[in-house]
């Protein structure tokens, strides 16, 4: 039984969650290794919708699932999460681990005043909670929470920041008040957490160990990588595969694959280059017909058409041997086709994406033009497999697949859990 990675190969919003739930069928524990409340993962099985933003999307299937150590927690998110989960009639079983880093309010109203308009963030505090993180003297972790010198830690951190939270118009009156709104909120989260912590590292590895089948989440995509995607337009996390070595405290080798998951076309909400960026009616039918708008701030994603370059850099730094593709149906109706095979830059062809936003912006895509297809029942091809769908579409994922040096494992067609189908290629997985 394996350990695998889902992992986003673009900038988010692939549908890691439908892939995820999918694949939790045959999980026993699904863990978030990075990125927070940022994240909106959607699952619509049994005709329920679920937006989840921390919660690992195993929930939905009733799994067990862990928020690891490399979570940016927002404890006031988190809960609204659970209490949606618990009206929809989920089973809850989770663990969230104590090394989690801690969102706090300041957090959500610094990421609005400093990055939320240069960078095009979803203000969910995770830029700035991370940097505190980093900086490890004003850090505050899950578990300090349940440490007696909470007080003592929140009102030193407040102390340190209070020149930064006046500066950016976050703190207008007097700290201590400020400080006291916290501590009031923090004993309700102190309450309602209490029973959720605990030690992800040592689940995980056991589980590891004992050959259950764990499913590593990832959220945001490559490109938004803090290291490796398109800095300074990228989230302040490591999203990439390797994050989930670092995001839990697991070993790279036990790790057995990784399976990214990719639209059929490209979007990314917020600032940073876009090489195969559409505008006009192509754009707006794969809006419209994609309802392409973030799950978590509702902003209209930029849409383009698939870029190869970009995949083959993701499939390079993931280690991607397996791929999900999304969304096939939102192509369906328009008679032809445009993928990037590589890119034109500064006279060269370049078939691998350099992750350098001054190079993306100056990349000309190079195109290949291939057939459309035009379905209106997705039903009743799902009922009958992959196999039945027209061949267009099959030809549109072989070139993926044979571009790319990857396998397809799952082919998604609409949001619901029974629009995606499966390829012969699953049992590998499955079977590892
Ligand atoms: P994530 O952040 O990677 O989990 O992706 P999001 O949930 O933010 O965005 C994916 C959106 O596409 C959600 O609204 C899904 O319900 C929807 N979706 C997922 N797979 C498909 C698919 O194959 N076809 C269509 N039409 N929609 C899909
Ligand atoms: P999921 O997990 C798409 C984008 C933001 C912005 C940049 C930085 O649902 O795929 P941040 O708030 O992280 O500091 O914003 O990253 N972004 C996402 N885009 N999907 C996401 O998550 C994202 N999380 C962050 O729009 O451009
Ligand atoms: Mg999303």
């Amino acid at each position: 039984m394996p350990g695998i990675v889902v992992v986003g190969m673009q900038f988010g919003d692939e549908s890691k969650g439908a892939v995820v739930d999918y694949l939790a069928e045959w999980a026993d524990l699904v863990v978030r290794y990075n990125g927070g409340s940022n994240a909106g993962h959607t699952v619509v099985a049994e005709g329920i919708k679920y937006k989840l933003h921390l919660v690992p999307s195993g929930v939905v299937r009733g799994k067990r699932v862990v928020i690891g150590a490399g979570i940016a927690f927002d404890p006031e998110v988190f809960l609204e999460e659970l209490e949606d989960l618990k009206a929809k009639g989920r089973k809850i079983d989770l663990l969230i681990s104590k090394k989690a880093t801690l969102v706090l309010p300041y957090h959500k109203e610094l990421d609005a005043a400093i990055a939320g308009g240069r960078i095009g963030t979803t203000k969910r505090g995770i830029g700035p909670a991370y940097q505190d993180k980093m900086s490890r003297v004003t850090g505050l972790k899950v578990m300090d929470l349940f440490s007696d010198r909470f007080s003592e830690r929140l009102l030193e951190v407040l102390k340190l920041k209070e020149q930064e939270l006046r500066s950016s118009g976050v703190l207008k009156g007097n700290i201590e008040e400020y400080y006291r709104e916290i501590m009031k909120l923090s004993e309700k989260w102190r309450r309602e957490l209490a029973s959720f912590l605990g030690d992800d590292f040592m689940e995980v590895n056991e589980a590891i160990a004992s050959g259950k089948f764990v499913i590593f989440e990832g959220a945001q995509g490559t490109m938004l990588d803090v290291d490796h995607g398109t800095y300074p337009f990228v989230t302040s996390s490591s999203t990439i595969a390797g994050g989930a070595c670092t995001g839990v405290g697991i070993s790279p080798l036990a790790i057995d694959a990784v399976i990214g998951v990719m639209k059929a076309y490209t979007t990314r909400v917020g600032k940073g280059p876009f090489p195969t960026e559409l505008t006009g009616d192509i754009a707006q039918y794969i809006r419209d017909k994609g309802g392409e708008y973030g799950t978590t701030t509702g902003r209209p994603r930029r849409v383009g058409w698939l870029d190869l370059p970009m995949l083959r850099y993701s499939v390079m730094i993931n280690g991607i041997g397996y791929v999900a593709i999304r969304k096939l149906d939102v192509l369906s109706g328009l008679k032809k086709l445009k993928v990037a095979v590589a890119y034109e830059l500064d006279g060269e062809e370049v078939k691998v994406a350099p992750p350098y936003v001054e190079d993306m912006e100056r990349a000309k895509p190079i195109y290949e033009e291939l057939d459309g297809w035009n379905v209106e029942d997705w039903d009743e091809l799902v009922k009958k497999g992959w196999d039945s769908f027209p061949s267009e579409a099959r030809d549109y994922v072989r070139f993926v697949e044979r571009e790319l040096g990857v396998k397809a494992i799952l082919i998604g067609v609409g949001p619901e859990r029974e629009m995606t189908v499966s390829t012969s290629y699953l049992k590998e997985i499955i079977e590892l």
